[in-house]
């Protein structure tokens, strides 16, 4: 049982994570549509530092640390599978970072991405989401 509840406990925090990495992105897209040093502005800075600290921050931890404690107990680091899912969280957990100092430079009011990119790269955790549940419920290898 034991087993079932860290599973379930990791899958709900995954849907957190993801959650959070999908609205970021689209935070920064409406945040940039509005007029730089506006009360608008301080709002969106408001509304992403909230985001990270109560959603994505928590979230990312507690997945990795569920995540490893499966794979320990069910030996997984020798499994092809897991390796190439490792490679494609450690891709996701990079793109969170990639994500968090984006808004401090946002806050800063360094615009570097356009409206754009930023929604081209809100594609990132939506294909990489896909690849790791194909390959951790059918375990191709
Ligand atoms: C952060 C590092 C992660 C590690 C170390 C990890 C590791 C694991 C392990 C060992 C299992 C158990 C597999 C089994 O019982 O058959 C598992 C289950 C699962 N993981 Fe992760 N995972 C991580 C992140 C993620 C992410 C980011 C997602 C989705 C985007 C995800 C989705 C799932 C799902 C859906 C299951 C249940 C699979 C099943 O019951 O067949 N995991 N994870």
């Amino acid at each position: 049982m034991t087993y079932l509840w860290l599973k379930a406990g990791h899958i709900i925090f995954v849907i957190f994570w993801m959650a959070g990495l999908f609205m970021l992105p689209r935070y920064f897209v409406y945040h940039q549509e509005a007029a730089p040093g506006s009360p608008e502005e301080a709002q969106w800075i408001d509304r992403e530092r909230k985001l990270l600290k109560i959603i994505l921050n928590p979230s990312i931890v507690v997945v990795w640390v569920l995540g490893l404690l499966l794979a320990w107990n069910i030996g997984a680091f020798s499994q092809g599978w897991f390796h190439f899912k490792l490679l494609l969280v450690l891709l996701l957990s990079a793109y969170h970072g990639y994500m968090a100092a984006y808004a401090k430079k946002l806050a800063r009011g360094e615009r570097g991405m356009s409206g754009k990119q930023l929604r081209l790269i809100n594609e990132v955790p939506g294909i990489a989401a896909a690849l790791i549940v194909v390959l951790v419920v059918l375990k191709p290898f």
